[in-house]
């Protein structure tokens, strides 16, 4: 079982570290099965599971029984998951009450997006004896400030602040930092600034390891095309063949088969 000291091996080694989301029991049981290194339960969900245009229609409840389910399919993995929007910013006891239900629906770690004034209370959870992974750059929760899906830390104050982040959430005890739709020279500048491990997504290949949505990797979207994006399978155009063929041999009375039946 992957576990956060082989994130510190791995990233000792040169290793480097992959991570791909999972929301439900049977993606779960397939991911198992791999040489994936660890599993983010995402609050992504609320996009790709539920259909919302942003992450910020993620609850602790959605959460919550993504990880549950996770958790019931995956044995060898180590299951990060999110605290979902604003969970972290309505005081210590709703902070720790979200943290306590994901932690005992399954997770074995927080991800906990931005830094700022949230590094107190990252720094509480990881105080708690909970492992904590941050998330700086774009970081989607706060979408509307963002103005968009846009690349962060272009100009040199921004990137010289997302520098700084990333020390702040290391000295918070965070052991690991996603950094997302950052400039993979700033991607370098932060990996190099930091002795814990950088997973990237749309942030070069200068980072620690990389995570991907499983349904955009998995090529599940034909709308969802960005830049940083690599497809391994066209999901989209397999499972829509495989429907179609059920639906002919249903209609042409090929399926159910004499074998096929009782
Ligand atoms: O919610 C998510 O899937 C994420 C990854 C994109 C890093 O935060």
């Amino acid at each position: 079982m992957t576990n956060i000291d082989q994130f510190k091996k791995m990233q000792f080694n040169d290793k480097k570290i992959s991570v791909v989301t999972c929301y439900d029991f049977w993606s779960a049981k397939i991911i198992d099965q791999s040489n994936i290194d660890a599993v983010l339960v995402g609050d992504s969900s609320a996009m790709v599971m539920h259909g919302f245009k942003t992450t910020t229609n993620a609850t602790l409840e959605m959460m919550e029984l993504h990880v549950a389910a996770v958790c019931r399919g995956i044995k060898s993995k180590f299951v990060i998951a999110d605290l979902p929007f604003l969970a972290h910013r309505k005081g210590k006891k709703w902070l720790m009450d979200g943290v306590d239900r994901i932690i005992k629906a399954g997770a074995n770690a927080i991800k906990i997006e931005g830094a700022g004034d949230n590094i107190p209370m990252i720094s509480h959870v990881v105080n708690s004896g909970i492992p904590v992974m941050g998330h700086i750059g774009l970081t989607p929760q706060s979408i509307n400030q963002f103005g968009g899906f846009k690349v962060q830390g272009k100009e040199n104050k921004a990137s010289e602040k997302l520098i700084n982040d990333a020390k702040d959430l290391e000295n918070a005890g965070v052991f690991a930092i996603v950094l997302e739709l950052v400039p993979n020279i700033l991607a370098e500048k932060i990996t190099t600034a930091i002795n814990i491990p950088t997973i990237g997504i749309g942030a070069g290949n200068k980072t620690s390891g990389q995570v991907l949505v499983l349904h955009d990797l998995l090529g599940m979207d034909n709308d969802f095309n960005p830049k940083f994006l690599r497809k391994y399978l066209d999901g989209f155009s397999l499972i829509t063949e495989a429907l179609n063929k059920y639906d002919s041999d249903v209609k042409t009375k090929i399926f159910p088969s004499i074998e096929e039946s009782y």
